[in-house]
C-alpha cells in the first residue's frame, strides 16, 4: 500500500517526506485554505512547491469547477506545473465527463467525493488513476467507511479496474491498518496518523531497558 500525506503544510510534508516512507501527496481546497494561501498565483506556486519536496510521487491538486469546460480549462493548468501533478475532480455528472477527456488525453487524474461503490464504478470506467473513497466522512454518518473499501477492492480486483483505490479521510492509525488489511492500493492520511503508527509502550519499555543495560558494558 502507497503512503500519500493528506496535506498542504509544506513542513508537515518535508517531515513525512524525511521518513523515506511518502509516495505522494494530496491536497484539496480546504487543506490549501487552512495554509492561508490566498490568489490564483500563490496557490499554482504552492503546488510546485510540495512537487519539489515530494519529486518520484503524485500530487493531487483539485478542481474547483464543477462544469465540464471549467474543470478542463483548470485541470489542463494544473497538468502543466509539474509532470507529476493528478488533477483531483469532484464525482459530479461533469466530473465523469471530464475524468474521460483527461484520460483521452494522457492527463491523470483523481476522482474525489467518492461515498459509494456505484460512483466508483463510474470513476473507474472513465478511466481514472485514483478513486478516492472518504471513509471518515462516511463513519461520521454512522455507517462503516471500512466496508467501502472491502467492496470496491472485490469489485475491481473481480472486473480488473486499473484506477487505484486511495483511501481518504483517514482519521487515526488504525484506519491505515485497516485500510492495508481491506487491500486498499493507497491510503492519504494526516501526520498524526502516520507518526501514530509508531507508536508503542512495549517498545518505549524495551529501549529503555536496553539503554540501561547498554551503560553496563559501555
Ligand atoms: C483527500 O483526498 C481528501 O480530500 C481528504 O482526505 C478529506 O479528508 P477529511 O474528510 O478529513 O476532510
Amino acid at each position: 500500500m502507497k503512503f500519500f500525506i493528506d496535506t498542504a503544510n509544506l513542513a508537515q510534508i518535508q517531515e513525512a517526506h524525511d521518513l523515506g516512507i511518502l509516495d505522494g501527496v494530496t491536497t484539496n481546497p480546504s487543506l490549501m485554505a487552512k495554509e492561508g494561501i490566498k490568489g490564483h498565483d500563490a496557490v499554482m506556486k504552492h503546488y510546485v512547491d510540495i512537487c519539489n519536496i515530494v519529486t518520484n510521487g503524485d500530487i493531487s491538486a483539485e478542481v474547483v469547477s464543477t462544469d465540464f469546460d471549467g474543470i478542463i480549462a483548470e485541470g489542463k493548468k494544473l497538468a502543466a506545473l509539474h509532470k507529476n501533478i493528478v488533477v483531483k475532480v469532484p464525482m459530479i455528472k461533469d466530473g465523469v465527463k471530464a475524468i474521460k477527456w483527461f484520460t483521452d488525453n494522457g492527463i491523470r487524474t483523481n476522482c474525489t467525493l467518492v461515498f459509494s461503490a456505484g460512483q466508483a464504478i463510474l470513476a473507474a470506467k472513465a478511466g481514472a488513476a485514483y478513486i478516492s473513497p472518504f471513509i471518515g466522512r462516511v463513519d461520521d454518518t454512522g455507517w462503516d467507511g471500512m466496508e467501502l473499501i472491502h467492496q470496491l477492492r472485490q469489485i475491481f480486483t473481480m472486473q480488473g479496474f486499473k484506477s487505484e483505490i486511495l483511501a481518504a479521510s483517514i482519521r487515526n492509525s488504525m484506519h491505515i491498518i485497516k485500510c492495508a488489511e481491506a487491500g486498499a492500493d493507497v491510503c492519504t492520511c494526516p501526520l498524526d496518523s502516520i507518526l501514530g503508527l509508531l507508536k508503542h509502550p512495549l517498545t518505549d519499555i524495551g529501549l529503555a531497558k536496553f539503554l540501561e543495560d547498554a551503560k553496563k558494558f559501555a
